[in-house]
């Protein structure tokens, strides 16, 4: 499987230059400044602050890029690096590139095509693609698309078990091939540009196809919420009611198009505004605790990852449980304002497991030297956010894919610039602390 990214650089680059020869340039920008102004042209208001924007005042942001920022990387030379392997072992399978497409939920946002087009993005490109639990696209949809392509399950633990041990039984039947357990996001951050406009995609509906699709789910939605659900101040359940007004009809529609079915059949029936109702008050669980994992692991034979683990000894405590593996990761900032940068966790996190599981990474990769840095400071891999939402933004599956491309190609050049011909050879020795 190293065959398909092979030489990736001077091959992506010999395309564009040759194409630019008659006049031709990339329809995605290659550099990051570039493809985020498009990608904000080709969304809404309410689209660009939901991606983009993080929790506070988004310090946890630059923080990620700072961390990458500060490492630098010192090239040995005279190596011979003609011949470079880009391959690495994950869980028993060789991937051809330490690179995976990270969750990312309410794609529909983005793009009409959403996470059906980065599913085939990813396939397209041999990147295995972690399916959001929010995602806008059940995910039995999205794998149908991938033939024999890798694809994991992020989880959150809603209140109910049964749907989480349904949404794990699904992932195994559509034949994903890990779990990633979200743990970052018991509650949602403090966003204060969706607070600004008053937007969260889940109100009308989008972003909870994985429920909307799911069994058990659709039993639920007839009866009383769980018996865990907080009750505001004033004693009601945790909803307001928002003022009857056009814009509420208009929330109304949308909750009903987004719907399966669509909007004609769902006109007349109560379930989408149910759905958004029962998804709200039933999609996190602040309560989560270690001994829950022992319910997830006797719902799956799949290795569980857990994501968002940035102090060492949680990573220790997961070892110690027999967690297959982690993802350093801050949620993109999106979280806490003012929390450590996933870069500067890793090292740490990275010298607690000690070689036991593998240890990912995301939050701030926008390039290939990132993926380099990442590596070298004890990343197995890497996983790319943000970036490739951009170039489902500018241009549906084939701007995923100009973005994947265009991250592996720098990838290539920077391992063998670097002097290095394969991920073996990537450690701290190539990197200087500024
Ligand atoms: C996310 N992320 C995320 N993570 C997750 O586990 N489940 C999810 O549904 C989502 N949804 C989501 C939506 C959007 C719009 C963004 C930007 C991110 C977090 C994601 O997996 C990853 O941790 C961050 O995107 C990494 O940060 P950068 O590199 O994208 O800045």
């Amino acid at each position: 499987m190293s065959e398909p990214h092979s030489d990736i650089g001077r091959k992506r680059q010999r395309t564009i230059y040759v194409a630019g020869v008659g006049g031709q340039r990339p329809a995605v920008p290659v550099g990051q400044a570039e493809l985020e102004k498009a990608a904000q042209a080709a969304m809404t208001a309410e689209a660009w602050a939901y991606v983009a924007g993080g929790a506070g005042r988004e310090s946890t942001m630059d923080a990620n890029r700072a961390a990458f920022e500060r490492w630098r990387i010192v090239p040995r030379v005279l190596r011979d690096v003609e011949k470079r392997d880009l391959s690495v072992e994950l869980f028993d399978r060789r991937l051809p590139s330490p690179l995976l497409l990270c969750p990312v939920g309410v794609l529909g946002l983005v793009h009409r095509d959403a996470d059906l087009a980065v599913a085939k993005a990813a396939a397209a490109l041999h990147v295995p693609y972690i399916f959001s639990n929010q995602a806008s696209v059940p995910m039995e949809t999205c794998a149908a698309a991938m033939s024999d392509s890798p694809r994991w399950f992020q989880l959150y633990w809603s209140r109910s078990n049964e749907l989480v041990a349904s949404f794990v039984q699904r992932a195994e039947a559509c034949g994903c091939s890990a779990i990633v357990l979200t743990l970052d996001t018991t509650m949602l951050g403090w966003r204060p540009r969706d607070l600004d406009l008053g937007s969260l995609p889940f109100m009308t509906g989008q972003g909870i196809a994985q429920y909307t699709s799911d069994p058990v789910f659709r039993a639920e939605l007839g009866r009383a919420n769980p018996p865990d659900e907080p009750r505001s101040s004033d004693g009601s359940s945790g909803t307001t009611r928002p003022t009857l007004n056009w814009q509420t009809i208009a929330t109304a529609l949308e909750q009903k198009a987004n719907f399966p079915g669509g909007l004609l059949k769902n006109l007349t029936s109560g379930d989408p505004r149910g759905a958004v109702q029962r998804f709200m008050t039933t999609y996190s669980r602040p309560s989560l605790q270690w001994e829950d994992l022992k319910f997830l692991r006797q719902h799956t034979k799949l290795p569980i990852l857990l994501k968002g683990v940035l102090h060492p000894d949680d990573a220790k405590k997961a070892v110690a449980l027999g967690i297959d593996g982690l993802v350093v990761s801050n949620h993109g900032g999106r979280q806490i304002d003012g929390e450590i940068a996933s870069l500067d966790a890793l090292p740490a996190v990275a010298e607690a497991v000690n070689g036991k599981i593998p240890v990912l990474l995301d939050s701030g990769v926008r390039g290939g030297a990132d993926v380099f840095k990442a590596l070298a400071l004890g990343a197995t891999a890497v996983c790319l956010g943000r970036p490739y939402v951009y170039g489902l933004a500018v241009a549906g599956q084939p701007g995923v894919e100009e973005v994947i491309g265009n991250v592996l190609a720098e990838f290539d050049l920077t391992l063998g610039l670097a002097g290095c011909s394969s991920v073996k050879e990537v450690t701290q020795a190539a990197l200087a602390r500024l």
